[in-house]
């Protein structure tokens, strides 16, 4: 199904039409892509919806979707050459095959962009990315494909996936799988520390960058207090944001009152870039399963 129609769930849309694409697996279970920045603003198992998106949110073609899963790429955080956190999230990606029943019954679509004016403009490399998204009865499995198609130059990114969870109230989630990593905080200039607890809880602003974290992380107490498992393949760094009462008070597209109802934690490769050589290609995938 390849619909257009106005982005999900915004109560400010704007006039800019915008198109989605949804994966439709039978029982309630969906996942909508908007080709704006192929950002996943919907994933409904059993009709419970599991991203979150803010009420806030515009869907105006040019601006970030605020919620669900942002796509960043080349770059994590503010960027001298473009916007913060790269292009990928702000321009418009193609189909490269739509949505398909697989034998499994899962189903299958996959999204590609490849250089051009405006991304040359910022980075001035020739590239090819490819997003395949596979919806199983509870899981969500991600491929992202970074091709380097230059000749001669190498170029370097960081890439992740800025995965907005739904959550009835983030102080009684729990994040397992950090227990020992060094991270870096945001919210203390960038400081270096090392977490000590065998869970992360989230009780104030948040904004760290787990380094070398393992290849999965449990998060309780998401939507109808289940557990949510995130695997990740080629992804070191596991980052976790909640922007908390004054910085939600401060983004434009967020309400003051919805950071008890989201919790960031992204898969990326952001603490030491990818490194590509021409003609190669990086691989990385994840997984997200409602236990
Ligand atoms: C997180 C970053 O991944 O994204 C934060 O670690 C940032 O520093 C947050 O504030 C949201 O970014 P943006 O650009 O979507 O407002």
């Amino acid at each position: 199904m390849y619909s257009s129609g106005s982005g999900s769930g915004s109560s400010n849309m704007a006039a800019a039409p915008t198109s989605v694409v949804v994966l439709d697996r039978g029982n309630n279970t969906t996942c909508t892509i908007n080709l704006h920045g192929a950002t996943v603003v919907s994933w409904r198992v059993n009709n419970q919806e599991q991203l979150f998106v803010s009420k806030q949110a515009v869907f105006d073609g040019k601006k970030a979707i605020r919620g669900g899963i942002p796509f960043v790429f080349p770059q994590f955080g503010s960027w001298n050459y473009g916007p913060q956190h790269g292009f990928a999230r702000v321009i418009r990606w193609h189909v490269e095959k739509s949505p398909e029943r697989l034998p499994s019954g899962d189903i299958e679509a996959m999204f590609c962009i490849v250089d051009n004016e405006v991304t040359r403009s910022m980075w001035n490399f020739p590239f090819r990315l490819s997003y395949r998204l596979i919806l199983r009865e509870k899981e969500l499995h991600f491929n992202i494909g970074v091709y380097n198609v230059g000749k001669e130059a190498t170029f370097s990114f960081n890439l992740l996936l800025h995965t907005y969870f739904k959550v009835p109230d983030v102080r009684r989630c729990q994040i397992t799988g950090l227990q020992g990593c060094t991270f870096v905080d945001k919210t203390r200039d960038g400081a270096m520390y090392q977490e000590v607890r065998d869970v992360v809880t989230v009780n104030e602003y948040t904004d760290r960058v787990y380094q070398n974290t393992p290849q999965e992380h449990i998060i309780t107490n998401v939507v109808s207090n289940r557990k949510m498992r995130i695997q990740k393949y080629n992804f070191p760094d596991t980052v976790v944001w909640n922007p908390w009462v004054e910085k939600a008070r401060e983004i434009q597209d967020f309400g003051d009152d919805e950071y008890p109802n989201m919790i960031c934690v992204e898969a990326g490769h952001v603490s030491a870039p990818v490194i590509l050589l021409p003609g190669t290609a990086f691989e990385a995938s994840e997984i997200l399963q409602v236990m």
